[in-house]
């Protein structure tokens, strides 16, 4: 049994989990659950980065403290990890003692080789990226190379890290360990760095209170990476009481796998394999850098607003569509898009149609040909038994080179092959000339087979809904192993319920309309167009009463409001429920455009609109000063 610990980047706590931040954590579960069926001794480390000057400023910014403002994010972060269904076995926060005792355990060897000193520092210091970088280093404004702000210049007495002196092992290591850091061509970049001469690492500040006191240096406090890289292994016990798993998964594990984004492999793949160097401890066996997510081809980013959160997603889909998606979508090593448009397609293609439609069709055919059950007889000669070995050989090998994309890819091949056989064999005309025999039941039979095998192989990428389609199609366990692959396990004779919808298809214009930017702001000034009073007064504004209020189904910004405008009832869906709940709504006199032609949002005729003032993007409805009886005019 092989020991296989898998870990993802611990995440700082001054934002909130984007679908870059989910893809890593979805990998590492995608893979740790995999190794178990595998049959593996599976460890998986998630946990949160919350010490240094980003977090103490955000924090400060909100009037708490920073270990408050951790507590709030974590708590956001054990909900999303939840949602999703990630098997962590633990996770580990920066400001938790054992970490802290792992930080001083390392930084005891550190010294104990003689590799720290102290020396003055200066030099030019990015505080999002908590780094100094060199002159060369800066674009030609003297700006950040990655975050595009102007560096901060910075002069203070440091404790050094003699990277220096780990420039040529760490070559060697790279050199005889070709796949140690993937992809290659991540390697060759990691490489070019180390060759082209290290400097020593400041490893201390004195600027910084929010971190670990840095030992046997008072009024130095820890710097932030040589502080986060060690959570890989003080989560483990190292430097505490009980070192068992860290002499179980780390010095005697077999793999140690790091998943981490492109933009943090320099720390990973350098500075942490350096630190272990030193400290004479094992290094990673694999450092996986991937790509970048992008929204609509571009970079997301706050100022932008365009960042992907994954909120309104697993609201109207669930939480393995988006699994699935991200996964399926970015290729090893390289950047992948996110766009409203890919996400539905891949939805209502791959999942709604090729996967839900395959197995509720052999499901429907199957419990009204063989008395609401499976098949009683079953089959072993027939063209799917070597398409699913095929898929499953090439699921297997891509899997082990993390290539998720072609594991899916080979999945989805064999349900296009079990959707030709059907086809070509259509059992659906064979019911009515031949009726339920034995033909007929082999045939169906095989098609309920090969969804087995796909949905057993999807366990690893969507836990919940692959679980739904095993029991859709008549297998009462999940199975334990990857002997589940093999041919011949779909059960005989057993009933099948009525089957539902697990992936149901959603009307592609109506979804990208509902979930359209809001409207661009006003033109600047210059450009403005004026109307005259007239055509302002082609709006016919009134006063309302909300009499009844009811959140649309499976939308979390839209509620339907009944309201009162003295002459009539209307009904009016109002995008509002991000801010207001439906209590809250009832008996308020609000604006309302009268005399908009009605509009369907979400299958619902909303028959006006109602007024508010939109602030960064948050909805504040507006109302008259004091009461007014229904259907005044506003002007
Ligand atoms: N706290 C450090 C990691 C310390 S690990 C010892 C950190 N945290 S982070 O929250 O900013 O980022 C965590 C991970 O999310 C990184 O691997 C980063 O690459 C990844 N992503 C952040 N934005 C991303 C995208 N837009 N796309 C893909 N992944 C990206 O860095």
């Amino acid at each position: 049994m092989s020991r296989f610990y898998v870990t993802t980047p611990i995440y700082y706590v001054n934002d909130l989990p984007h679908i870059g931040h989910i893809y890593t954590t979805v990998v590492a579960d995608t893979l740790a659950r995999y190794r178990r069926l595998a049959g593996d001794d599976v460890f998986f480390l998630t946990g949160t980065d919350e010490h240094g000057q980003n977090i103490e400023r955000a924090a400060a910014r909100e009037s708490v403290s920073p270990l408050q403002l951790a507590d709030r994010v974590v708590a956001r972060y054990h909900d999303h990890w939840r949602t999703f269904g990630v098997s962590h076995d633990d996770f580990v926060r920066t400001t938790e003692e054992r970490h802290a005792a792992g930080v001083r355990e390392l930084i005891r060897r550190l010294d104990e080789a003689g590799d720290l000193y102290t020396a003055k520092h200066e030099g030019w210091y990015c505080s999002p990226c908590e780094l100094f970088y060199t002159e060369k280093e800066l674009t030609a404004d003297k700006k950040c190379p990655v975050h595009g702000i102007p560096a901060e210049w910075k002069s203070e007495e440091n404790v050094f890290f003699r990277l220096s002196k780990y420039e040529q092992p760490l070559l060697r290591w790279i050199d005889e360990n070709p796949a140690v850091i993937q992809p290659d061509s991540r390697r060759n970049e990691v490489r070019a760095f180390v060759a082209q001469g290290l400097r020593d690492l400041s490893v201390s500040r004195t600027t910084l209170s929010w971190g670990i006191p840095f030992p046997g240096r008072p009024g130095h406090t820890v710097y932030v990476w040589l502080d986060a890289l060690t959570n890989y292994i003080s989560a483990l016990g190292f430097g505490g009481a009980d070192p068992s798993r860290y002499e179980r998964y780390w010095s005697g594990g077999d793999t140690r796998l790091h998943l981490v984004g492109k933009d943090i492999l320099r720390f990973h793949a350098v500075y942490w394999p350096a630190f272990l160097m030193s400290a004479g401890l094992p290094l990673p066996t694999t450092v996986w850098a991937h790509g970048w997510w992008l929204r609509d081809q571009k970079k997301m980013s706050k100022s932008v607003g365009n960042v992907v959160r994954p909120d309104d997603l697993v609201a109207r889909f669930g939480a393995d569509p988006l699994r699935y998606f991200l996964l399926r979508e970015m290729v090893f090593g390289q950047d992948a898009s996110y766009s409203d448009e890919g996400f539905i397609d891949r939805y209502n293609g791959d999942l709604a149609n090729d996967l839900g439609n395959t197995v509720s069709r052999v499901v429907t055919l199957s419990r009204g040909a063989f008395a609401g059950g499976t098949p009683p007889t079953p089959c072993d000669d027939n063209p799917l038994i070597a398409a699913a070995a095929q898929a499953v050989a090439e699921y297997r090998s891509a899997m082990s080179e993390l290539a998720f994309h072609r594991a899916l890819e080979a999945l989805w091949r064999l349900l296009t092959e079990a959707n030709q056989y059907l086809v070509a064999r259509e059992p659906w005309k064979l019911v009515k000339t031949e009726g339920p025999g034995e033909k007929l039941s082999r045939i169906l039979w095989n098609g309920l087979e090969a969804c087995r095998i796909v949905a057993s192989a999807l366990l690893p990428f969507m836990p919940q809904a692959a679980e739904k389609v095993l029991r859709a199609i008549g297998v009462a366990e999940n199975p334990r192993s990857l002997e589940a692959l093999a041919w011949g396990g779909t059960p005989t004779g057993v009933p099948l319920a009525e089957p539902q919808p697990i992936f149901p298809r959603i009307d592609k214009q109506q979804y990208l309309a509902s979930v359209a930017p809001a409207a661009a702001p006003a033109a600047p000034k210059e450009g403005r167009k004026l109307i005259t009073i007239d055509q302002f007064f082609e709006t016919e504004l009134r006063v309302a009463t909300v009499t009844t209020a009811e959140r649309v189904p499976k939308s979390e910004k839209l509620i339907k409001l009944g309201v009162d405008l003295g002459s009539e009832q209307r009904t009016v869906v109002a995008g509002i429920g991000k801010a207001y709940e439906p209590e809250q709504l009832l008996g308020r006199q609000v604006i309302i455009v009268a005399n908009l032609q009605p509009a369907k949002l979400m299958g619902v005729e909303s028959q006006g609109m109602v007024l508010a003032a939109s602030e960064e993007g948050k909805p504040v409805l507006l109302h008259p000063g004091s009461a007014v009886p229904n259907g005044t005019q506003v002007r």
